[in-house]
């Protein structure tokens, strides 16, 4: 399998006072679909910007499709912790809006583009504007804009985190449809250790800031994975083996806080 994603002893520092991250090295094999867990504020969002190209490293490099990231990255799609939609643009025309900047004629991809927003159950809302959609159909419509252009790699920021429960578990099966028929390699930060053990072939667990691979779990599990998925004895044993990664090294920092409830 061929390496889609290299990165290699990257650091962060943003001031002298603020390390983000610490000689962080992994590679992605093409096609693969890679979580990133970790506490809050770990490095987690910043590690996804440098991959993009949107910010610089401070040490180390990164390659995607063996070529040195130093700007931002053709063909990569991205879905950002908040939804960030023009607000003066319709759904529609927001989930178009990528084919425009890559300086192609929207008109032959609004079929796809009105299929990817059916798919995300926002059939009906076409015309809306944003200001009328709530927070969840937001980023619905986002994760459909960076859908629309097949990227070859797919970078999503806890993409599902404002959804409810029920629209999250269906949406993560329908992203893995989706990756499964058009196989681009994803990268996807998430703080639902299910979702993670569910979606991946691995998980990339970091420690609290500055945020360093702190072990990577592979999960063998079949595809397609589906609700029964959940239940079965090996998903919950790779899951309770990411938990107690995520533990281990919360505890061996007493000045990460870790939520109550
Ligand atoms: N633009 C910035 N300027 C200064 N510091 C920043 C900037 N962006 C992030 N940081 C700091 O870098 C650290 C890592 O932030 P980051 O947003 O990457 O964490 P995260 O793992 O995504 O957290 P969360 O799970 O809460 O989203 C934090 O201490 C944060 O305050
Ligand atoms: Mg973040």
């Amino acid at each position: 399998m061929s390496v889609a994603l290299s990165v290699s002893h990257l650091g962060k520092w943003f001031d002298s006072a603020t390390q983000a991250l610490d000689d962080v090295s992994f590679e992605i094999g093409s096609q693969s679909f890679v979580s990133i867990v970790g506490p809050s504020g770990c490095g987690k969002s910043t590690l996804l910007r440098l991959v993009a190209g949107l910010a610089p490293a401070t040490t180390g490099s990164i390659r995607a499709n063996g070529r040195l990231v130093d700007g931002p990255v053709a063909g990569a799609g991205m879905v950002f912790q908040r939804p960030v939609l023009l607000p003066w643009r319709t759904v529609l025309e927001n989930v178009l809006f990528v084919a425009e900047m890559g300086g192609q004629p929207a008109r032959r991809y609004e079929a796809q583009a009105r299929q990817l927003l059916t798919l995300a159950g926002l059939q009906g809302f076409e015309h809306h504007y944003p200001h009328a959609l709530s927070g969840g159909m937001q980023q619905r419509a986002a994760i459909c804009r960076a859908l629309l252009l097949q990227p070859s790699l797919l970078l999503m920021d806890e993409p599902f985190a404002a959804l409810d429960v029920m629209t999250r578990e269906q949406l993560g099966f329908e992203l893995q449809r989706i990756w499964g028929a058009r196989k681009s390699t994803v990268l996807f930060v998430t703080h639902s250790i299910t979702e993670a053990a569910l979606l991946s072939d691995q998980v990339l667990v970091m420690s609290a800031r500055p945020g360093r691979i702190e072990r990577i779990v592979d999960i063998p599990l079949p595809r397609p994975r589906t609700a029964q998925t959940l239940q079965s004895p090996a998903f919950l044993a790779l899951s309770a083996t990411i938990r107690d990664s995520i533990e281990r090294n919360i505890q061996a920092d007493p000045y990460t806080q870790v939520p109550v409830a």
